[in-house]
């Protein structure tokens, strides 16, 4: 039940009817009995700051999730920003400090990895092949190079975007061998579809699939359909495969740890 004491968290973007985030949080707090609640909160486009504004107005609003179009203007009006924030110019998760402060960071990327960690496949040391340099694609190679792959090719349709995320994370991440690549996948570990090819039964792939390595893993961050032409292909061609889903599901033990309603697990 609401109560005069329940703590609230919110999800604000633009358009908001579609959001799944309420419902995962809302279960979330119900499972464990936490008094809090989840709302979205529909900003529009161009009303950021002044939505900015009533939300820290509420002083008991402890955080809350955004998402489009609202990522990279709400990392200007943060008061900081942590780990792949920096990086990448968005945010995605904001807490409120004992201090009032705003905090943001962004877990996409990280999402993307716990999910692989969870379904038992290594990243560090491991040789990622990444197609898309978009918002989801900088996302991951932020969070592979960040969580100690040993090498990261990255190839896109509009290669200047691919140049300019792979200078980036190579500056962040000198450890990570960073490379610009072609749709030639060969000679990794594991190659992602961070493109939105995929969404569509009659898209084609974002690379040549012919080319990557027979023990490789294929994943991707497309999630609807669960088996993408690409993924539909490489499991007939006997691939290991890792579905888009699970980068989402394991944002919210992220998103969680980060609102410090759970406690951060080591490695996290
Ligand atoms: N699983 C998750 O939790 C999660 C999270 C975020 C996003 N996603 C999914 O990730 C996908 C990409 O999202 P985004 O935010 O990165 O979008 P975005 O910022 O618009 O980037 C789109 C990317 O796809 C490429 N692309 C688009 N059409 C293409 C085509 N016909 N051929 C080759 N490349 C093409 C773009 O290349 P150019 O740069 O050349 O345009 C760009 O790299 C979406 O399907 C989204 O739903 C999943």
């Amino acid at each position: 039940m609401i109560t005069g004491t329940t703590r609230l968290y919110a999800i604000i973007g633009d358009p908001i009817a579609h959001v799944r985030t309420p419902m995962a949080f809302n279960d979330w707090f119900a499972s464990r009995k936490i008094d809090a609640v989840c709302l979205p909160i529909h900003i529009g486009r161009d009303d950021l700051p002044r939505g900015w504004a009533g939300l820290k107005s509420m002083v008991n609003l402890d955080g809350f999730i955004v998402t489009a179009p609202h990522k990279g203007e709400a990392r200007q009006l943060c008061d900081a920003v942590e780990g792949d924030g920096v990086h990448t110019g968005v945010v995605n998760t904001v807490r409120r400090e004992k201090n009032g402060r705003f905090v943001g960071t962004l877990l996409d990327g990280r999402g993307f990895v716990r999910g692989l960690q969870n379904e038992g496949h290594k990243v560090e040391g491991r040789r990622f092949y990444l197609a898309g340099a978009g918002g989801a694609g900088t996302a991951l190679a932020y969070a592979l190079a960040g969580s100690g792959a040993a090498a990261l090719t990255l190839h896109n349709r509009t290669r200047a975007k691919a140049e300019k995320l792979a200078a980036g994370v190579k500056a962040a991440f000198p450890a990570c061998d960073v490379r610009l690549g072609s749709a030639n996948a060969s000679g990794h570990d594991v190659a992602v579809n961070a493109t939105s090819l995929g969404l569509e039964p009659t898209d084609g792939h974002s690379f040549d699939l012919g080319s990557v390595d027979r023990d490789a893993l294929v994943a991707e961050v497309v999630m609807k359909p669960d088996m993408t032409p690409l993924l539909i292909a490489a499991k007939a061609r006997g691939h290991k495969i890792h579905f888009g889903i699970h980068m989402l599901n394991s944002q919210l033990a992220l998103m969680m740890q980060f609102l410090g309603l759970e406690p951060t697990r080591e490695g996290a």
